[in-house]
């Protein structure tokens, strides 16, 4: 029989998920950056790269409080959330709907994210690992405005940019 599994692994598991996702997200944000058009929105990924290398420290952290090394385990998810928009980069470099195809492929990240940082938390309150908690509600705090910053940015000119031109 099986080795009975608990929370405690599932709560590893899911943190190798969201390490080796972070990491993808890292190396795709430059990308998305060039590829967008307005000054803003390049800036927004910018800055969310940045961000993004401090949350894989804060994961580092986690690991460190859990004791196992800082490993991560292919999220399909995520490859295939990348793969799409790495998909509207080939597919509208250079029109004017390129910004919003790209805050659309962006959104869709940080959703990914936002359900992977609200379950972990949920769990390492759980397991009573208060440190973890914090670090975890950190980044989420990160996403979630990043989430929100996108949505303004969407409403302030990029949708009505990628109509006109329609
Ligand atoms: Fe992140
Ligand atoms: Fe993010």
């Amino acid at each position: 029989m099986a080795t009975e599994k608990t929370l405690n692994d599932l709560f590893i598991d899911t943190l190798k998920d969201i390490y080796f996702a972070e990491r993808q997200i890292a190396r795709a944000l430059p990308k998305m950056a060039r590829a967008a058009q307005s000054e803003e929105l390049k800036a927004a990924f910018q800055k969310h790269k940045e961000e993004t290398e401090g949350q894989i420290e804060r994961l580092q952290q986690v690991f460190e409080l859990v004791g196992k090394p800082a490993r991560g385990k292919t999220c399909e998810a995520i490859q295939g959330i990348i793969a799409e928009g790495e998909e509207i980069i080939e597919e509208y470099k250079g029109t004017a709907a390129i910004d919003a195809g790209l805050i659309s492929s962006a959104q869709a990240v940080e959703h990914y994210e936002i359900a992977r940082y609200g379950t972990l938390k949920a769990w390492a309150q759980k397991l009573g690992m208060q440190e973890a908690v914090d670090l975890l509600d950190a980044t989420l705090q990160e996403e979630s405005a990043t989430d929100e910053a996108l949505t303004q940015l969407a409403e302030a000119s990029v949708n009505d940019k990628g109509q006109k031109a329609a």
